[in-house]
């Protein structure tokens, strides 16, 4: 079994009957969504909300039930990858382009794990640049201030065309170096109009769970 997998596999056990569970976005979540699906074959009754359209066919197919977060109020878990995290557990989200929709649901569930191999485990954040979901009107001017942050701003491609999130929205990749402060950065962020949403998650998990080469697991709980 791979290192993301035993991650996955572990947070799953922690999905209960009757529970709403918010499905995450990435390889290591795709575990996941894929040992929900075996449970829910067995029996397991939940209704469950999805990151991504990625997310959300792969769940269909496996026959998990999936309602609109609009349509209900709160979910129990959301079980999600990280690019980065720290023994704080803050985040780095959006390696994937997801990471609006991923904080929405995120903050909208009782709990968040987090699932990684420990390769995501860093002492600093900020190696992995920052994607930061952008709105494509005066994406120039948006750049701009970002990089006026003391950033390398890279704009996610897809092939030749600029990539495009679920939203319609740009993703800017961040090249920060080591992030001293995530919450200064992050109200920095949240400053200028053209952003959208940042993939810096902060007191949003609550248990990290890391697979590791040597077969054996980390579990790590929120202050
Ligand atoms: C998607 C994400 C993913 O959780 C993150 O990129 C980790 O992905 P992976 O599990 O494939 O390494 O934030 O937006």
């Amino acid at each position: 079994m791979n290192v993301k997998q035993l991650a996955a596999e572990k947070a799953v056990e922690y999905v209960q009957d009757g529970m709403k569970v918010g499905l995450g976005t990435g390889s290591t979540a795709y575990y996941a969504i894929n040992k929900i699906g075996e449970r829910v074959k067995d029996g397991l009754r939940i209704t469950a909300v999805a990151t991504s359209q990625a997310s959300e066919d792969q769940a269909r197919a496996l026959g998990i039930p999936l309602v609109a977060f609009g349509d209900i109020d709160r979910l129990d878990l959301t079980i999600d990858g990280a690019d980065e995290l720290d023994g704080k557990l803050q985040l780095i989200k959006g390696g994937g382009g997801a990471l609006l929709r991923e904080k929405i649901v995120a903050m909208g569930s009782g709990r968040m794990i987090v699932i990684a191999d420990e390769n995501k485990a860093v002492d600093t954040l900020g190696k992995f640049p920052l994607p930061v979901e952008i709105v494509p009107f005066a994406w120039e001017w948006t750049v701009a201030a970002l990089a006026k942050l003391g950033c390398k701003p890279e704009l996610r491609r897809s092939g030749e065309e600029l990539y495009r999130t679920d939203n319609g929205n740009y993703i800017a990749d961040c090249h920060f170096g080591a992030i001293e402060s995530a919450p200064e950065l992050a109200a920095s962020l949240q400053r200028i109009p053209g952003v959208v949403e940042h993939g810096l998650f902060i007191g949003i998990a609550s248990l990290a769970i890391i697979g590791k080469k040597d077969g054996s697991i980390e579990i790590v709980e929120a202050e």
